[in-house]
């Protein structure tokens, strides 16, 4: 079964003018893929993503995350189906700054109950992973950006989500903790099987992905698929990106 389909989705924000800002949207995403969101600033990119993690309703349109649409669901089975389904990634890493590392990695297994053995096992795995073994017992403020990130992608996923959302994960690192940052994703994807959905203005950032979606003025605009090699992916994403975006200004400076 596919992890998400999203079916003749519409989005109106409505207001004295109303802005149609997505536009029947079709999109299905198979378990284990690895799937970016590219578009010039304004064309829809975070409010796909906010209808997908539930966070806002679609105007029309259906989202059903592994076959059900949690938007039916009472406001308590939706809580608990976003922490069980779901994880989130944000470009401000959104920390509790008063906690260390490990709690805030924990935090969303507290909330579920879990035995204290389970979850120090799960951190353990975790924090190797993303190789932040060191620094857990820090509080996050005395972290670098990428180890924020990291942070917050391993709090993101320890509870195993089906599907992991993150909108411009790398918007405030650096070229050097990007790259890291999405070595980390990308391994998380390949070695957990997790599902992940990215939304990104950043051409190497999308290089990751296996398939890359483009959204203009709210309606899927091409999609591109990755083959074999990285580097070649990353110039088809300019090529695509300069042609559709039709002005690169629109889209964040370019970093290789
Ligand atoms: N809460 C809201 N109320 C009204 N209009 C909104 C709201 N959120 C977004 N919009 C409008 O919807 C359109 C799409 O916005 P969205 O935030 O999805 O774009 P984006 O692709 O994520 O852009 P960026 O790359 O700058 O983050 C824009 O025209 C925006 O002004
Ligand atoms: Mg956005």
């Amino acid at each position: 079964m596919s992890i998400l389909q999203v079916k003749a989705l519409n989005k109106v924000y409505p207001g004295k003018i109303a802005t149609h800002a997505l536009t029947d949207i079709h999109l299905t995403i198979e378990q284990g893929e690895f799937v970016g969101i590219m578009g010039p600033s304004g064309s829809g990119k975070t409010t796909l993503l906010h209808m997908v993690s539930t966070i806002d309703e679609p105007s029309s349109g259906e989202v059903l995350i592994n076959g059900s649409n949690p938007f039916q669901l009472r406001k308590k089975e939706l809580a608990l189906f976003r922490r069980r389904q779901l994880g989130f990634v944000f470009q401000d890493f959104n920390l509790l700054d008063t906690l260390t590392v490990a709690e805030n990695i924990v935090l969303p297994l507290t909330l579920d109950n879990y035995r204290l053995s389970e979850m120090e096992e799960r951190l353990r795995q975790i924090a190797e992973r993303l190789n932040i073994t060191s620094i857990l017992n820090k509080r996050t403020y005395d972290i670098s950006g990428g180890q924020r990130q990291r942070t917050a992608i391993a709090r993101a996923v320890i509870a195993a989500p089906s599907l992991l959302l993150a909108d411009e994960p790398t918007g405030a690192l650096d070229s050097t903790s990007s790259k890291v940052v999405m070595e980390s994703l990308a391994d998380i994807n390949e070695r957990q099987g997790t599902t992940l959905m990215l939304v990104t203005h950043d051409p190497l950032a999308a290089s990751y992905c296996h398939r890359i979606v483009f959204i203009k003025d709210g309606c899927l605009a091409a999609e591109i698929h990755r083959g074999e090699n990285r580097q070649t992916f990353f110039q088809k994403i300019i090529d695509t990106l300069s042609f559709w975006g039709g002005n690169m200004n629109e889209f964040s400076s370019v970093r290789v």
